[in-house]
């Protein structure tokens, strides 16, 4: 038996108890005649005590050898300690230590082992199991498998059957470029890894699971952000013989239950916006509605003067910033210069002070009078100690720079209170969407998502205007989930292969199987896929995927830890054709 206790075990009720501990050495105080330690588990710290009068000599010899990160078993009775420590729940007792084995020394780590500690982020990652150890980091790991369980059990209580899908696939589009894994046996051919198992779940319909579940790992090689990775985890779900409605309810229920069961908040309904709505109030589909600042749209009270800018621009936008106006001039100087930086690239900002006496003051006084301003004002509903903030330019992009603007001036505020959640749904999306670069159309969410019903006709004519059955929940301004209502009719689905550039052989070669599929009587079915690692550090209160990975990539894509991705030796690439090739 290693032990008989944890390290976060013992109280005052085990006085007197022998027991055997195990752990890491977290501290050690050597006074001479008196050792204290803490010894460190996953569950705690329990301090022990080495003295001259109560420990054997040799005990003490030994203890005076431990250092940071030795991993010892130790065997004593538990004692009350003289000095107590009411921060952990193990501080009113002590161990008097009568025997202790070394079970591995260790190196003095790279950083300091606490909350706090000294490593910086790429030290840390390279160390990563050591970073593990450390509260933060541990206690992210232990809720992400609590959020993982509390799914689990909702969906099996709930009818969904959880089936595991091939990682070694064919390309599965999801909009980002495949990770791709080279077959030995199949020379110069290439499984993908999934992007997400959309066919896959799709088939299972087909194949009548009727409600399937999986949390499953998927791949995209895409550039990475602080909500991305380039392999990451959802929640991935579907159901057969349902409809929008239908997903909307089972899933809000499951995210209701989760706020419950591990925030503790109760919320109501969630709220639906439409996707033009959610771009036209918050100019970004993923709106973060714990806090207002909804944009007005000023055309009508802002092109009926000489002022150029405005009247040239496609869009003139504002919104009213919650007691804004006590910014000095520096501090709104501030503010332009972050909205010109290249990453969010306005060219400037008008702006009009909601004065106290009722009065405006604004940049551009020149153009606009008291009158005029009033009406910012009232069409941004600022009130008096407010401040109204002006962009302008082509629809499209000054919503993103509005939109970009909102959230940092919220931030700057306090208003994104990660103990608040306003979940939404965002509905009614396009079905397609124009790369300007290429000027073809994608889909939006996936090229199995069915229009709204009587919009297949549009597809030859306005595409851009066709809305589909998707749907997003939205949850602190983070895309957490995603999904749709899919096409389950062959001829449907070729058309809109057609319509995404794909010729008739194309779309055999790559979606044949799903379509041939279709012909075996395919249920109407749809269903959608969370992103687990957003969903759990939204609710852990962070936006920072990382952290709630056991071992993460960074920015690059890179494991720095394994030192991964690494060349292969010449013999491997032979093996598997690839030497050949790239030398061809
Ligand atoms: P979608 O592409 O919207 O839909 O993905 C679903 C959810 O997965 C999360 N997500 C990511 N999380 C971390 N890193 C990434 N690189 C990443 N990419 C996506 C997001 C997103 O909402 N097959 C469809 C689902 C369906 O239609 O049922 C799909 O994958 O939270």
């Amino acid at each position: 038996m290693y032990r008989s206790h944890t390290n976060g075990a013992l109280r005052l009720a085990n006085v007197n108890e022998e027991v055997t501990l195990a752990g890491w050495v977290q501290k050690v105080r050597d006074k001479g005649f008196m050792i204290w330690i803490d010894l460190r588990d996953r569950y705690g710290i329990t301090q022990l005590i080495f003295d001259e009068e109560r420990t054997d000599l040799s005990v003490l010899e030994d203890a005076k050898k431990l250092g940071r990160e030795f991993v010892v078993q130790i065997k004593g009775t538990v004692i009350e300690r003289q000095s107590k420590n009411s921060n952990i729940p193990t501080g009113e007792i002590e161990i008097l230590v009568s025997e202790l084995t070394i079970l591995n020394a260790s190196k003095t780590p790279p950083f300091t082992i606490e909350d706090e500690t000294d490593g910086g982020e790429e030290l840390r990652m390279k160390y990563r199991y050591l970073d593990i150890r450390r509260n933060p980091v541990k206690n992210n790991l232990i809720f992400r498998s609590k959020v993982t369980q509390a799914v689990r059990n909702y969906l099996s209580s709930d009818g969904f059957i959880e089936v595991e899908t091939p990682y070694l696939i064919k390309s599965t589009p999801e909009g980002a470029r495949d990770f791709v894994v080279p077959s030995r046996m199949n020379e110069g051919q290439f499984y993908a890894l999934p992007q997400s198992p959309q066919t896959f779940k799709q088939l299972l319909m087909v194949g009548g699971m009727d409600k399937y579940f999986q949390i499953v790992k998927c791949f995209r090689d895409e550039d990475l952000r602080a909500d991305r990775q380039p392999e990451f985890t959802q929640i991935d779900c579907e159901m057969a013989f349902i409809e929008q409605e239908d997903i909307l309810n089972v899933f809000e229920g499951m995210t209701r239950h989760l706020l419950k069961e591990i925030n503790g908040v109760e919320v109501g309904d969630f709220p639906r916006m439409t996707y033009d709505d959610a771009m036209k109030k918050y100019g970004n589909d993923k709106p973060d509605i714990r806090f207002g600042m909804e944009f007005a749209e000023m055309n009508e009270v802002t092109q009926h003067k000489d002022f150029g800018v405005f009247n040239n621009a496609e869009l003139v936008v504002g919104i009213a910033v919650p007691g804004g106006n006590s910014n000095t001039r520096k501090e709104i100087d501030n503010i332009i210069k972050w909205i010109k930086r290249p990453q969010v690239g306005a060219l400037g900002m008008i702006y009009s002070r909601c004065n106290d006496d009722g009065s405006f003051k604004s940049s551009v006084d020149k153009f606009y009078d008291q009158e005029d301003l009033a009406k910012w004002a009232e069409i941004t509903g600022a009130k008096q100690g407010d401040l109204v903030c002006v962009l302008s330019g082509d629809t499209n992009k000054v919503r993103a720079q509005m939109s970009a603007l909102r959230m940092e001036l919220a931030e700057r505020l306090g208003l994104r209170d990660p103990k608040v959640f306003a979940p939404l749904w965002v509905i009614d999306f396009p079905l397609l969407e124009l790369d300007e670069e290429t000027g073809n159309y994608h889909a939006m969410h996936h090229p199995f998502t069915s229009p709204k019903p009587g919009q297949l006709e549009l597809l030859a004519t306005n595409p851009g205007e066709v809305k589909a059955n998707a749907y997003d929940l939205v949850l602190n301004g983070n895309e957490i989930g995603g999904g749709s209502i899919r096409i389950h009719d062959k001829q449907i689905q070729a058309t809109m292969l057609k319509h995404l550039g794909f010729s008739d052989e194309e779309a055999k070669a790559q979606f044949g199987f799903l379509m041939d599929a279709f012909e075996y009587g395919a249920p109407p079915h749809g269903g959608l896929a969370f992103g687990l690692d957003r969903l759990v550090s939204i609710l852990g209160g962070q936006e920072t995927i990382r952290d709630f990975i056991a071992f993460p990539k960074n920015n690059s894509g890179r494991d720095v830890m394994i030192d991964a991705p690494s060349p292969l030796d010449d013999a491997q690439l032979t093996e598997l054709s690839l030497k050949l090739n790239l030398n061809k």
